[in-house]
Formats: C-alpha cells, structure tokens, sequence
C-alpha cells in the first residue's frame, strides 16, 4: 500500500439506558475490526463511537432510577467505556451527545436548516414509540398502537412543534440510493428502504416541547430538539463541523456507518436528508447488519435473556468472544447467539487448529534446533505452494472485507492455518530428522512453518487482540507483529533467521463443555444464596446506620389535599399536600394501586427533604412512603390517630 489515504467508520451512538448485551459488542466489535484492518492497510483511520444522552426514554429512565438524567447517563457511560476496554475496542473518540461542542453545533446545524427554510413551525398530531423515539403515522401503524419497529405500545402526541421538510428532497435522496448501489448494504436492505421512500416521506417532526431533557431549539426555547436529530449530527459534529475545518473537511464523507437494521431508516432518511440541507456530501455507506438473537429470541431484560458480555470475558477471554462474533454470524443476516457455538468454536478453530500448529511447530523447532529459527534453503514444490496459498488469502481477506464479510475473511485466513497443519504432514519433519543429511531440508520447513504463523498472525491483528502477540511472543517476533503491515505480510521470507522462540504454551486451554455447564448451574446457585443473604442481612441489620443518619431525613406528616393522574403514564399520580406551614406538589408511583380520588384526605408520611426532581415534566419535592412486597402489592403509609399536618415522625 503506498497511497495514504483516510477511512471514518462509526458506531451507533448507544442509549446510556442500561448495560450493553453481547449485541451491541457485535456492531462495536465490527466497527473496531474494519478500522483495524484498514489500519494494518495503511490507511489514517478515524473510528468513532459515543452515547446518545438525551430524550424522553432517557429522562424516563433516569427518573426510574430516581436520578438527575445526567447523574443517571454518567454512569451507565462509565460502564460503556469500560466494556469498550476489556473487548479493546479502540475508538478514536467517544462523542457523548451532552458534551458542549455538540450542543452547540447541533443548535447551529437545526438554524442553518432553519434558515434555508427547511424548517416550519407546525402542530405534531400523531403516534410516538419512546423507545424507540420514533414518530408514526397512522398509515404506518396499519390500524395498531404498537410500534412497527419494537412492538411496543405507541402514545398519541398532540403538541406544537417544529417540521423538517422531508418531502422536498425524497427525489433526491431516491435518485442518490438508485445511482450509488453502495450506499445502503447489504442489497436486500437497500431494497426495503427504496420501496419505503417511493410510498412518499411526511415532514418530520425535529421538536418536542412535553419533557426538558433535550437540546433547546435556538430560536425558540419552550422546544428542545428532536433526540434523532440531535443524535445523528455526532457524525460530524465529533470530527469538527462548523469548528474544526481542517479535521472536518479529512474525514467527511464517512466511509461507513455501521448500524443495525432497526435504524437503518433513520440512517438513510433521515440522516442523508439533514446533510443535504446543509450542503454537505453523503456518507459513502450505510451499512445495516442483523441482530444477534438468543434462542429465545431478540434480547430484553424484562425476558431475562440477555447476554452481558463481560461474563463472557470473564470466562473465555477477549478474543475468543471477538472471534466468535466475527466468524458466526454472516454480518447482514440475523444470526442466533449460543454458549455451545462459542465453546465448539474455541476448541475446533482457536485450540485445535490454531493452537496445535502453534505449539507442534514451536515444539520442533525447540526439539531439532534448540529454539533458534532455522535458516530458509531452496525451495521445493510444496514449499512454493504454501507460500502461494499466503499470498492467495492476503487477496482473498482483503476482498471479503471491502464488503464486510467478516466471517469469510477468517474461514480465509483458517484456510491457511488448515493448509499450513497439512503441510507438516506432507513434509514429515519427524522423518526428516531422523537423517542427518536432512537437516537443511529440516531447517527448511520449520522456516516455512514460522513464517507462515507470522503472516497468520498479522493478518488476524484487525481480528483478535492478544493471540497475535501470543504468537509473537512465542516465535520470538513481539515487535515485529506489532509493527507489521500489509506489505509485511505480503512478502515470503521476512522472519530473521537466528531468532530465538520461546517455551511452547498453548495459547487456547480447550474448554469440557459439560464442566462448564455445571459450574454456570454452581454460580447460579451461590448468587442466589449470596442474594438471600444480603437480603437478610438488610432485615437484621448489619448493614446498620447511626442515629445522625436516620435524622437526616425529614419525615413529615402530609395531608393529600389533590390527586390527578400524568398524562402519558400509567403508573404516576401528581399530588398537593399540605404539610401545615406549606404546600408541596409531588409526584408518587401509586397509579396503579389507587384511584386519585380515594386518596384525598389522606394523612400520608413523606419525605420532606429530598432532593426535588421533575418527573414527566411534572416538578416533585418529596416523596411519599409506601410499602410494597414481591408479589406487586402496594400500600401507602398513613397515621393511626388525627394529628396536625406537618408533625415530625422520628
Ligand atoms: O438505537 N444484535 O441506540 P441503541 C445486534 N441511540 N445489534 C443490536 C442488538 C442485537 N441483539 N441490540 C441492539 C440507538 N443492537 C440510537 C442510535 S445513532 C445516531 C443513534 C444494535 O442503544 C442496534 O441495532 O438502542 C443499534 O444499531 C445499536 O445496537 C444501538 O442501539
Ligand atoms: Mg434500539
């Protein structure tokens, strides 16, 4: 590779609103793999991914947790981060969509279109899905309230709001997806989102005016600005629109976003659309990819099959989670995650075919030649044919990978390995060794093994992040893998002769499936004890406070004055108290286990001093106390004889 060249490859931007599952580690594990690759190519490579911080599902969320949406999303992003890390998932830059460069220029970006007139003020009638914070119209919804993309239930929006000219330029955008077969992959996606745009495109709604935790519209401060389109100007606010030219102008266009299907349409609507009433190019590709479902299908929290990576990091190690996200799945279709798989795969592919020629071939060299690496002779006929298999999977990965395919690029790259495990039986070095006059030849052929292992090693360094180097190590080339690049690769014979390998170690322990099983069974069991207990040690208290602890809340006695139920949920009711000297307005999770109207009169106990917070665009200073046990039962607490508003309980 001579030519120097850039490539911008993005992530989604993930909703900090819970810890990320296996399947979100596949569309990061990909995006990290094709930005490595391209490095080892000799590309200047920009790979980004972040968080998507703001929004009604966010603020919902956060007040779930009982926390300030900020708290809430700093650390679910911490958790974010650290995943990244432990899959070494090295990203150039972490956008967090509440950092104040992109704020800002997202206010810029919603003016600019503003001002071209894209942008009008109108009034949003229709359906919308929070968790997918997505707006539908009745067509699309064919007659259901359920999201078309999730599934789950959609609430009806009826507010003023600002409208993106979508319309305008659904000509455009259909002769852009027809012109350039690249830009949205794999072909049938393309295909679905072409027939999408030709049944037409309504405006969409870019503002929101019901909830506060979102970007305020520049010139009109009661809106904040719709999460998505908040959330796609990362691309290019991250790399420096509107202030950093020069970074800007070298990366845009991006070469590939990478997304799941699920929001390819925000990604080739949407998103093209934005960026041509800024003037800007389009992204080269949108790459949409399947899901990885589990065998009871698509992972949720409320089905209780989600996959946490970091479980299996614990208990495999980094690359074979990599490899076998990489190599499973096709990455366009949806593929079905399985412990069995992972487990076949690491004892056929990573222990056996890989580790044995690792550990046969270092074994020999130490065997026959001391561990010093032998000097190359000439070259006979099966000599020449392994080094043109090499030479033939350098072409064969890079094809597979300019269109993603992963899976192909390593069943490549363990045609080699599986070519180079044969080549030992066509060789017989045993044999060879067993004459003295065949030391050259000897010699010869461990070379040839090497050096196949230090092309296999580089190529799998996009891939994997520590075998590699466990072959480096072993062959005694750390710093040669380290630096290795495509040309390297493509070049027989650069491994120096005279270096010394190290002590043969496998480098993948094969894993007894059925002892594996047993010992998840074990852990399970020792979690649920470990849970009993600490449940039980709350009750006994040996997690006790002092005194001074306990008064630090105020208690208070409140007499309910009102209650009414919060628009848009079914679990809020919003009340008036009366706490004798003032009165407060709070917001309390009882919907469902009373009716506002038995409540009035009610002598309740609250606490006085929390922190207020803004629930459902609803402000709530206090908080009332309520029982409650597993089975979903619920009650409020009250006095047991008349006694004035306000009194201290202690
Ligand atoms: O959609 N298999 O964020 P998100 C494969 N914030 N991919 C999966 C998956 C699975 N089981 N589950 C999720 C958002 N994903 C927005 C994006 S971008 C400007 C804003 C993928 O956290 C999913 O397909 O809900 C999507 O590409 C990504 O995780 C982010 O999901
Ligand atoms: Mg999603």
């Amino acid at each position: 590779m001579t030519t120097k060249n850039t490539f911008y490859v993005t992530t989604p931007i993930y909703y900090p609103s819970d810890k990320l599952h296996i399947g979100h580690a596949y569309t990061s594990v990909a995006a990290d793999t094709i930005a490595k690759f391209k490095e080892l190519q000799g590309y200047d490579t920009m790979f980004l991914t972040g968080s998507d911080e703001h929004g009604q599902k966010i603020e919902r969320k956060a007040a779930e947790a009982g926390k300030k949406p900020k708290v809430y999303v700093d650390e679910i992003v911490a958790t974010f981060k650290a995943l990244w890390e432990r899959l070494e998932v090295d990203y150039d830059y972490f956008i967090r969509t509440t950092e104040d460069r992109h704020e800002e220029v997202v206010q810029e970006i919603f003016r600019k279109i503003y001002n071209k007139g894209d942008i009008y003020k109108g009034k949003y009638e229709g359906w919308y899905c929070t968790p997918c914070e997505a707006f539908w119209t009745e067509r699309q919804l064919e007659g259901e309230k359920l999201c078309p993309d999730c599934g789950r239930e959609v609430e009806w929006v009826e507010e003023e709001s600002y409208f993106f000219k979508l319309s305008k330029y659904a000509d455009r955008l259909l002769k852009h997806i027809k012109d350039n077969p690249d830009f949205i992959q794999p072909e049938s996606r393309r295909n679905e989102m072409i027939s999408f745009i030709e049944q037409g495109l309504d405006d969409l709604s870019v503002s929101r005016t019901t909830f506060d935790w979102g970007i305020p519209v520049p010139i009109d401060d009661k809106h904040v600005i719709y999460v998505w389109l908040d959330a796609l100007s990362n691309y290019i606010t991250a790399i420096g629109y509107l202030n950093d030219d020069e970074n800007f102008n070298k990366y845009w266009p991006a070469d590939i976003h990478l997304v799941g299907k699920d929001i390819l349409r925000f990604h080739t609507i949407i998103w093209p659309i934005i960026l041509m009433s800024l003037d800007l190019p389009l992204p080269k590709q949108v790459f949409g990819h399947g899901w990885l479902l589990t065998k009871t299908g698509k992972m949720s929290k409320s089905k209780g099959n989600v996959v946490d990576p970091n479980i299996l990091i614990d208990d495999f190690g980094v690359d074979p989670i990599r490899y076998y996200l990489l190599r499973e799945v096709a990455f366009g279709t949806d593929g079905t995650y399985s412990t069995e798989a992972l487990i076949q795969r690491i004892n056929s592919d990573l222990a056996n075919d890989l580790g044995n020629l690792l550990n046969r071939t270092i074994s020999m060299v130490e065997q026959y030649f001391n561990g010093v690496i032998p000097k190359s002779g000439l070259a006979e006929d099966v000599d020449e044919e392994l080094k043109r298999f090499a030479a033939k999977t350098l072409e064969l990965v890079d094809n597979s990978m300019s269109e993603l395919k992963y899976a192909v690029a390593l069943e490549e790259i363990w045609n080699l390995i599986r070519r180079t495990n044969k080549y030992i039986d066509q060789t017989t070095p045993w044999v060879l060794a067993r004459d003295d006059n065949k030391k050259d030849r000897l010699g010869t052929v461990l070379y040839n093994l090497l050096e196949s292992l230090r092309i296999t090693a580089g190529l799998l360094k996009p891939f994997l992040v520590e075998t590699p180097y466990k072959i480096g190590e072993q062959i005694g080339i750390r710093d040669m893998i380290e630096e290795t690049n495509w040309d390297d690769l493509a070049t027989w014979g650069l491994l120096p002769t005279g270096g010394i390998v190290s002590k043969a170690e496998p480098i993948f322990p094969r894993i007894d499936m059925e002892e594996y099983f047993a010992m998840v069974e074990e852990r399970k069991k020792e979690q649920t004890v470990k849970e009993e207990k600490e449940g039980n040690d709350k009750q006994t208290g040996s997690g006790l406070i002092n005194f001074d602890d306990f008064s630090k809340v105020d208690l208070r006695v409140a007499e309910i004055l009102t209650a009414e139920n919060i628009e848009k949920s079914n679990k809020l009711l919003k009340l008036q108290v009366d706490l004798g000297d003032e009165q407060r307005q709070l917001v309390a999770g009882i919907a469902k286990h009373y009716q506002p109207a038995d409540l009035v009169g009610k002598k309740i106990l609250m606490v006085a001093n929390l922190e207020p917070a803004t629930i459902f665009g609803v402000k709530s200073k206090g908080m009332i106390l309520a029982a409650s046990n597993d089975d979903g039962d619920l009650t409020i607490t009250t006095v047991d004889k008349e006694i004035s508003n306000g009194s201290r309980v202690k």
